[in-house]
């Protein structure tokens, strides 16, 4: 071969091979270009409160080195995530990527919370991996907690979070199988219930092979659970019992003081029952706290009897008006709508008790946060319990009471005036004579005493129409005056009580509020000075504690 010719071939081979290494790196960057950056976008929703908002979660797979990050000020528990979301989609039977996962929860500036991003996490990432087509995956909104296995676990809030999305126009919604009994409730959403990651995949690969889910009809019998406590087991208290039901009529908030045994707390567990029925738009408000507190079951989709609360003594503020790391509803909330009872209310912690004092005036509890602020409905009756001093027998005439006066008074001192003030009826309970209990009379019954406290609602709903509020109890001073209209007798009785029991103005008013629910009680328009006699029978405690 002659040299010119080497020369050539050489040149010619270094030429190929320049051009095959400059292909390369085209063909490098290309594929650096796509590969780079994938994306997905899926929505979902967070919790407010009983509220919710919507959220969208963004994963971005890139090709560094592999991690898998949660940024949008997500909880310690959304943080958890990412094994759930790693082992799910592995046990599943799909690789993970070796890549570096930035999953973005936007709105950025709102405090995440719950278990409920697992699922929308998931499907993100194999979104953006396409093992699933991006066909179909924007018309759903998703929520759902993973087991490690890729099973999908129920999750608390299903009801709040699904009214949120409905509200914004998201109707399509993929969920846990075990939360669709309570999300059945809400009218106007088209559900996709699912057990295990995998059937989601596969649903959002060909969606039109599944019918959506067919709404079973609920039944509010399902969820009733048998009475079985009543009035009629009560043996004379004639008195008290009346005085529960003017509780009752007007959502006064009452007080029972007595000795020990004298049937205080079996009393007050038989006052939701002489309440009325709650409409459905209470129910569901009721049932939406419980969803976000945790205390849903599969079998208890729907909270349709009002609440009865009564929290042991030792517990603690947070328990009681809510809060915690996740802001969750306290007992206060639980009672929405239903009673709040505190039996043996000396013994409660004094801090308990003060902090009850802002949710019992707005009805609301407000749990701020640096990010945030919630709020909880708090609306309900507090009726509380306590014994006259602490050995229990003080003012009982068959009993000698042991109590010094400096411990009694230290004894009732544990309630404060500002919470006594609140209170809008003291009852003074002494333990059933033995002729009543022995005698085979017929007590008066729940369904009676119900029966005479819904016709006292029904005048309220009536002259609260127009207003913003329900019941008597609720009526401010324009309200007061419109309304409550009293005879010269009645006022002349009011200022020598005033004088007598040397009354608060807020006790005053209360009296005053007291009379129109007993009014209404007996059906009447006008508020006669009998009826302004009885309520201030039901101030003995100002007396009493003034006394010491
Ligand atoms: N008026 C009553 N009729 C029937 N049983 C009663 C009555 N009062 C009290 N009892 C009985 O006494 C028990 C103790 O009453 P309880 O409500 O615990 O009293 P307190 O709370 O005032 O200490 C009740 O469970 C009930 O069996
Ligand atoms: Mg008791
Ligand atoms: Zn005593």
């Amino acid at each position: 071969m002659s040299l010119g010719l080497k020369l050539i071939l050489k040149l010619i081979l270094k030429l190929i091979l320049k051009l095959i290494l400059k292909l390369i790196l085209i063909l490098k960057l290309k594929l650096t270009m796509e590969g780079s950056h994938m994306y997905a976008k899926v929505l979902s929703c967070s919790l407010k409160g009983i509220e919710s908002e919507i959220t969208m979660v963004e994963a971005d797979l890139s090709n560094a080195i592999p991690s898998f990050n949660i940024v949008g000020l997500p909880h310690v528990e959304v943080k958890e995530s990412k094994e759930r979301v790693r082992s799910a989609i592995i046990n599943t039977g799909y690789r993970f990527p070796s890549k570096r996962i930035t999953i973005n929860l936007s709105p950025a500036h709102t405090k995440k919370e719950g278990t409920h991003f697992d699922l929308p996490m998931a499907i993100g990432i194999m979104w953006a991996l396409e093992y699933i087509s991006d066909l179909y995956v924007g018309e759903y909104a998703i929520i759902g907690e993973l087991s490690l296995d890729g099973k999908i676990n129920r999750i608390n809030g299903a009801l709040p979070l699904i009214i949120g999305l409905r509200n914004q126009g998201k109707k399509k919604i993929i969920l846990p199988i075990a939360n669709v009994l309570e999300a059945s409730i809400i009218e106007d959403v088209i559900l996709y219930p699912f057990g295990h990651l995998r059937e989601v995949v596969d649903f959002l690969k060909a969606p039109n092979l599944i019918e959506p889910y067919s709404k079973i009809e609920i039944h509010e019998s399902e969820f009733k659970e048998e009475k079985t406590e009543d009035f009629s087991e009560v043996a004379g208290q004639d008195s008290v019992k009346r005085a529960l039901q003017i509780a009752a009529a007007g959502a006064h908030n009452v007080m029972m003081i007595g000795p020990p045994g004298a049937g205080k707390t079996m009393l007050a567990r038989r006052i939701p029952g002489i309440l009325p029925e709650m409409s459905y738009e209470e129910k569901l408000e009721v049932t939406k706290i419980y969803s976000v507190a945790g205390e849903l079951s599969e079998k208890k989709a729907l909270i349709i009897e009002r609440p009865f609360r009564a929290p042991h003594h030792t517990i603690s503020p947070t328990a009681m008006v809510g809060g915690g790391g996740i802001p969750k509803p306290g007992e206060v909330s639980l009672a929405h709508f239903g009673v709040l009872f505190l039996d043996e209310l000396p013994e409660f912690n004094r801090n308990v008790l003060e902090m009850l004092r802002q949710p019992m005036e707005d009805e609301v509890v407000t749990i701020s946060r640096v990010n945030a602020s919630f709020t909880f409905p708090s609306k309900f009756i507090f009726a509380a319990s306590m014994n006259p001093c602490p050995c229990g027998y003080y003012g009982d005439p068959t009993h000698e009471c042991i109590c010094s006066v400096g411990q009694i008074t230290k004894y009732m001192s544990k309630i404060s005036g500002p919470l006594l003030d609140r209170i809008d009826m003291h009852i003074e309970v002494f333990p059933v004579k033995y002729e009543d209990l022995s005698s085979n009379g017929i007590h008066k019954s729940s369904l009676e005493m119900r029966k005479e406290v819904e016709s006292a609602r029904r005048m309220q709903v009536e002259r609260f129409k127009k207003s913003r509020i329900l019941y008597n109890s609720q009526m401010g001073p324009t309200l007061i005056k419109k309304y409550c209209k009293l005879k010269p007798e009645s006022t002349l009785l009011l200022e020598v009580a005033f004088k007598k029991l040397s009354l608060s103005a807020r006790a005053y008013t209360k009296i005053i509020k007291l009379s129109r629910t007993i009014a209404d009680l007996s059906v009447s328009e006008s508020i006669e000075t009998s009826h302004v006699a009885e309520a201030i029978q039901y101030r003995s405690l100002d007396k009493k504690f003034r006394g010491i």
